[in-house]
């Protein structure tokens, strides 16, 4: 039995045994997409059920085999153990203007501890503290270890809200599956975030383009070594506040294409949210920068095929040859994260109706022929981080390629920003924004 929580009794019984073939993630989220997209539910449960019920269908159609992923009941919002910081504990609240990402934390943090036989321990949420973990454990081997990045956003209702943290829960069930980490019920997961939000909430800075990061993270920490999977996790949420993405307003990011780096590759785990996908970036990153571009594109195959930029999905929109617009983006095939905003552009799109969507492959060759024929429009990337990132340029083989995003008049990825932002920030409501009270 995956999960103990009554209101998991669909996705319990029918898709979640032992027994099951869960599909990849590329898999599940196309499912997800599908089900979920098609209408809109009021509240959390509704959604992440739905979207665990359409996965199901999609079993059969499974690669992969993690038939042997561990599965242990599940830690409860309402056994949360509460222990506040003393007064002299407390932090001065930064200033959100000059706030680096990921360096300043707020004061508490949470933890749940997960041990084979006795499943899940009490959620906790305590002062922000060093972890104690044995020199030996798993994480610190072998990287047993994902991670995901969500944002708490204050409205100008003054109001508290996530987004879409279904599908942040969804990739993260799924990515701890991938490494034999303990399941749990994700709506007690979210509950229990929601009650770390409310404790940190002066930490939310008052800004429509600021926000508060959070960062749930789950690792093996089992204090043995070989390779073999963890009897002992833990799961711990920290947060930080975060300022403007870009502080100067909207600077276009030139890229880096070398299709000597492969960032995922099939049969691999590119689409998961596993710390040891990212470490192997840095270098290529920094070699990026080194030639004197801002941001890595990632490329696939012996047609070159964009897969994502940087920590981002990508978008290319552009006329295409029979002279339609078109917003393409690769689709979910292994290669790509399911990303959270890549999904809501998509959905947004294909709601608006304005110009073709496509999740389909997309080759340098035909950004390049596009780009000559001046049928190019747009490049963009897309994530929690910064909403959407235009793009100005691509260094390939030996050639600069500059990208008119910048110059057109309305572009699209503003429109994006624009109404994901309305969404974030309670302009609109809408059911992705999830009130956290
Ligand atoms: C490799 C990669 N692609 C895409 C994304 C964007 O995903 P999301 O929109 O969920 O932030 C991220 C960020 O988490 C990422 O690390």
């Amino acid at each position: 039995m995956m999960m103990i929580g009554s209101s998991f009794l669909v996705y319990t019984a029918a898709n979640f045994t032992r027994k099951s073939v869960p599909p990849p993630i590329s898999r599940f989220m196309a499912g997800y997409s599908i089900s979920f997209c098609k209408t809109f539910h009021n509240g959390l449960f509704h959604q992440i059920r739905k979207s665990l019920v359409g996965v199901a269908n999609l079993a059969h159609t499974s690669s992969h085999d993690y038939s042997t992923a561990v599965s242990d009941g599940t830690f409860k919002a309402s056994d949360l153990q509460v222990k506040l910081a003393k007064p002299d504990q407390l932090q001065k609240k930064p200033d959100v203007g000059n706030l680096i990402f990921g360096k300043c934390f707020t004061d508490h943090m949470f933890t749940a501890e997960w041990e084979k036989p006795t499943g899940w321990g009490p959620p906790k949420i305590s002062p922000l503290e060093p972890l104690r973990i044995h020199p030996a454990a798993k994480v610190l081997h072998y990287a047993i270890e994902l991670f995901e990045g969500m944002k708490a956003y204050r409205g100008s209702d003054g109001k508290i809200r996530l987004f879409r943290p279904d599908l942040n829960m969804i990739r993260l069930l799924q990515g701890a599956r991938r490494s034999m980490l303990p399941s749990f019920d994700p709506l007690e997961f979210v509950e229990c975030m929601k009650r770390l939000i409310k404790i940190e909430e002066e930490w939310i800075p008052h800004s429509e383009t600021s926000s508060l990061y959070i960062r749930p993270t789950f690792i093996g920490t089992d204090p043995s070594l070989g390779v073999a999977l963890s009897n002992h996790a833990m799961l711990f949420v920290i947060l930080c506040p975060v300022g403007p993405y870009f502080a100067t307003g909207f600077k276009p990011v030139s890229l880096f294409a070398d299709p000597s780096y492969v960032r995922a590759w099939p049969g691999g785990c590119g689409d998961t949210k596993l710390g040891a996908n990212y470490a192997p970036t840095v270098f290529v990153q920094k070699t990026a920068e080194a030639a004197g571009l801002q941001q890595v594109l990632w490329l696939y195959g012996e047609d070159n095929q964009l897969t994502e930029v940087g920590t981002m999905n990508i978008f290319v929109f552009m006329k295409n040859e029979k002279g339609e617009r078109e917003l393409i983006t690769p689709p979910l095939n292994g290669l790509i994260l399911p990303g959270v905003t890549r999904q809501s552009i998509l959905d947004l799109a294909r709601e608006w109706k304005d110009f073709k969507v496509t999740e389909r492959t997309i080759t340098m060759k035909e950004v390049i022929q596009a780009q000559k024929e001046k049928r190019l429009l747009e490049v963009f990337g897309a994530g929690t981080a910064c909403i959407v990132c235009p793009v100005s340029a691509i260094s390939f083989q030996g050639t600069k390629y500059d990208i008119p995003t910048s110059e057109q008049e309305s572009p699209v990825y503003q429109k994006f920003l624009k109404q994901l932002s309305d969404i974030y920030y309670g302009h609109i409501s809408h059911p992705w924004g999830v009130l956290v009270d």
